[in-house]
């Protein structure tokens, strides 16, 4: 009688284990049959009832439908799991073939950029491109530049001195004698390059900058030279006209001297800290070379004359590309670099 009930309880859940459609179905399926307190559990309570020989062969027979329900079971799971995992993967989807993404093209500097541009203007006007040493000497630096070891112009810039009296150039206006020096006259440089000065670094003051000096000689070079190349320069760079103003200013190395400043491209006039509030910016300080600098080139003043200009080309970059702060153009950061 027992037997034939555990029988017919096995081809019931046999139906339901492998009819089950899905992970929920057949977990019932299980607590209803193999739970703690399923069909089979409670039969194996009931066991201790019965005569000892009917017992041995249903706990027997018992165990045999326990092992088979259980077996079906674990491979109907294990089957759902596969499925479940199949889906998920299927839904990930992988290209093997697709090329991969590589290296990503990299981009000029914004102050490349610029110097590029000014290269391709003066040349185009007749100026060759020179390169002078970072690591100078005091005579080049200062002494052929007419500023004297007692000469107050230079504490005017910060140098960083080296050992054996070397020194960084703290602007790229010795290149000027050393174009002198081996060119002689008449001459049409301009010398871009890195500069260095041992100041408080803030916004707009670096310890390493660059600038871009200029230099015209020939016989009768005025100030009306001088002013021609100067706004072909402006035009070029800003592509527009830009306010400027020249006054008087003093560099040993010319007489008469300029400083043409030109309105703040980033504040458009009312002050910011690039400007130090004052809506002007100093870009372009430029002269009529001093004869003693033309004699410490080797160049005879009562029969050349010309012009020279350090432009600033660091800040140049600043105003052109609206860049607020000096210390982002060294900072190597890609969010910087990539915008140009
Ligand atoms: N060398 C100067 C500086 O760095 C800039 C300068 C001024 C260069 C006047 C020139 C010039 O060629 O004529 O402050």
């Amino acid at each position: 009688m027992l037997d034939s009930t555990l029988s017919e309880l096995e081809t019931r859940a046999v139906s339901l284990i492998e009819a089950a459609a899905d992970a929920e179905a057949l977990e019932t399926a299980r607590v209803e049959f193999l739970g703690r307190k399923g069909s089979l559990a409670n039969i194996g309570k009931d066991m201790g009832k019965m005569a000892p020989e009917d017992r041995a062969r249903v706990g027997k027979l018992l165990n045999a439908v326990k092992q088979n329900l259980e077996s079906r079971y674990e491979s109907r799971k294990a089957a759902f799991e596969r499925a479940a995992l199949d889906a998920r993967l299927g839904g990930e989807w992988l290209d093997l073939t697709m090329p991969a993404p590589g290296a990503r093209p990299g981009s000029l500097h914004p102050l490349t950029l610029i110097q590029k541009e000014l290269e391709e203007l003066f040349t185009s006007l007749g100026f060759a491109v020179v390169d002078g040493p970072e690591v100078e000497t005091p005579w080049h630096n200062f002494d052929a530049l007419n500023i004297p070891p007692s000469h107050p112009a230079r504490d005017a810039q910060d140098t960083f001195w080296l050992e054996d009296t070397l020194l960084l150039r703290t602007h790229t206006s010795p290149v000027q004698v050393r174009a002198m020096e081996k060119f002689g006259a008449p001459l049409r440089i301009i010398a871009p390059g890195r500069v260095f000065r041992n100041e408080e670094v803030d916004a707009s003051h670096e310890h390493t900058f660059y600038q871009l000096e200029g230099m015209m000689i020939d016989r009768d070079v005025s100030v009306a030279h001088m002013l021609y190349f100067m706004k072909s320069l402006l035009t070029a760079i800003f592509k527009k006209d830009v306010e400027v103003r020249l006054r008087p200013g003093f560099f040993p190395f010319v007489e008469p001297g300029f400083e043409l400043d030109i309105q703040c491209l980033i504040c458009g006039g009312p002050g910011c800290p690039v400007c130090k509030q004052s809506g002007w910016v100093e870009l372009l300080p430029c002269g009529l070379v001093h004869p003693n600098v033309l004699r410490s080139g080797g160049i005879d003043p009562d029969e050349w004359s010309g012009f020279a200009f350090g432009l600033g080309l660091t800040r140049l970059v600043m105003m052109r590309y609206g860049i607020d702060d000096i210390r982002h153009l060294a900072s190597g950061d890609l969010r910087f670099l990539q915008q140009f």
